[in-house]
């Protein structure tokens, strides 16, 4: 019997971890399973409300580390993570993704002797501005078992003079939930509370430091939303960063200013897929949504130089436009000319994204015995 600690922090883990807890609970022949919440994120609509959505589990230990610099978190996740390894001894530390939690977690956990999985290992950007570029070298040169879901990633890692017997490709967990979940996000009332009666409407995300805490950058992007809202709303979940900008900036005015650019508050899982299911564009910045984007058909642009996960460009419809006003403009308009691709096309689908990563990553825990 494995004893593993799943560990969360921040919004990105949360549709990760959920279908490897989900599948630890169902094999409790084979696996114990604890989860871990650091409190890296806090509020109901960042947090609580994707443990209701995805069933989660309550965490069995929660960390309330809550905000900070990046080493005033790194370094609070880390102070109070290690009672809890000294605590529980478990075989094996779970840690997805690349935000500061993945990272902290992961250097108590190898220090104490207790072997760490890496979920989403390997993706690179190669953008060393990016703290969680940081974060995703950091935790696969520490972790003992990599897990990646590209190919891609395998070859990222091998370059860095991983060993390949460290690395398991095991395809995309975050496809795990989105099948799970597409039929239930049906019963979300989302489009009708906004009024939206058919697809002709876009979404957009925003949270990236380097598209929102820069006041030129934050207000290019705000120019192509001035001209694409021309053509057809754009429905804006705002993250707490990005709303803290917006004030900080003068921006509020602009955007109200604006009807056709609709902030609201940020949604649970089950709105937010069915709201970007419907949609017939998704603008982001954001990392999972270039995925899940793909894994629907539906047209997304990346509000970003670069991206770490190119097989969403190279297999799917993830469009890398920059900040550019002009470019996102024009990027807009050809994206809305071209009709989407049927959802959940197969042919479209990178391999292994396939809604059954999770049972192997758990087979993957259970051979390195
Ligand atoms: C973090 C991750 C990022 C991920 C994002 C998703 C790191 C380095 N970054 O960025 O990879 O894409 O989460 O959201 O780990 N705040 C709240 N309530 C919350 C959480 C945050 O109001 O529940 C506010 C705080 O003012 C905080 C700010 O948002 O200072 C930023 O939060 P933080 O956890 O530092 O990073 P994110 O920008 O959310």
């Amino acid at each position: 019997m494995l004893k593993v600690i799943n560990v969360v922090g921040a919004r990105p883990n949360f549709m990760k971890a959920a279908p490897v807890v989900e599948e630890m609970k169902r094999r409790t022949r084979e696996f114990a399973p604890l989860l871990v919440h650091t409190g890296q994120h806090y509020d109901r609509g960042m947090s609580e409300a994707f443990f209701r959505d995805l069933a989660l589990p309550e965490p069995d230990v929660y960390l309330n580390v809550g905000s900070g610099t990046h080493a005033e978190q790194t370094a609070a996740v880390m102070q109070s993570f290690e009672p809890v390894i000294m605590r529980e001894r478990p075989d094996w530390v779970l840690v997805v993704g690349d935000v500061n939690s993945t990272v902290a977690c992961a250097l108590v956990a190898v220090k104490l002797g207790v072997r760490v999985a890496h979920v989403e290992a390997g993706l690179r950007s190669r953008d060393r501005t990016m703290p969680e570029e940081l974060n995703r070298i950091l935790t696969d040169q520490l972790a003992d078992l990599l897990l990646t879901p590209s190919l891609d990633a395998d070859q990222n890692l091998l370059a860095e003079g991983i060993p390949e017997k460290r690395i398991r490709f095991v395809g995309n967990v975050m496809i795990d939930s989105l099948f799970a979940h597409l039929s239930r996000a049906e019963s979300s009332v989302v489009r009708e509370e906004l009024r939206l009666n058919n697809s002709d409407y876009a979404v957009l995300t925003l949270h990236r430091p380097s598209n929102v805490d820069e006041r030129e950058t934050f207000g290019r992007i705000l120019r192509a939303l001035e001209k694409i809202t021309e053509r057809l709303p754009v429905i804006f979940p705002v993250h707490p960063r990005t709303r803290a900008r917006l004030k900080d900036f003068g921006f509020e005015e602009r955007v109200a200013g604006n009807p056709g650019l609709r902030l609201i508050d940020p949604l649970g899982y089950l709105d937010f897929l069915r709201l970007y299911s419907g949609a017939s564009l998704v603008l982001t910045d954001s990392g999972g949504i270039q995925e899940e984007t793909t894994a629907l058909g539906i047209p997304c642009l990346t509000l970003r130089e670069n991206t770490e996960r190119p097989v969403t460009v190279s297999m799917g419809t993830n469009r890398i436009v920059g900040t550019d006003t002009d470019r996102i403009i024009r990027a807009a308009e050809d994206a809305l000319l071209h009709s989407r691709a049927p959802a959940t096309d197969e042919k479209r689908l990178p391999p292994l994204w396939d809604g059954h990563t999770a049972p192997r990553i758990l087979d993957a825990l259970l051979e390195k015995v």
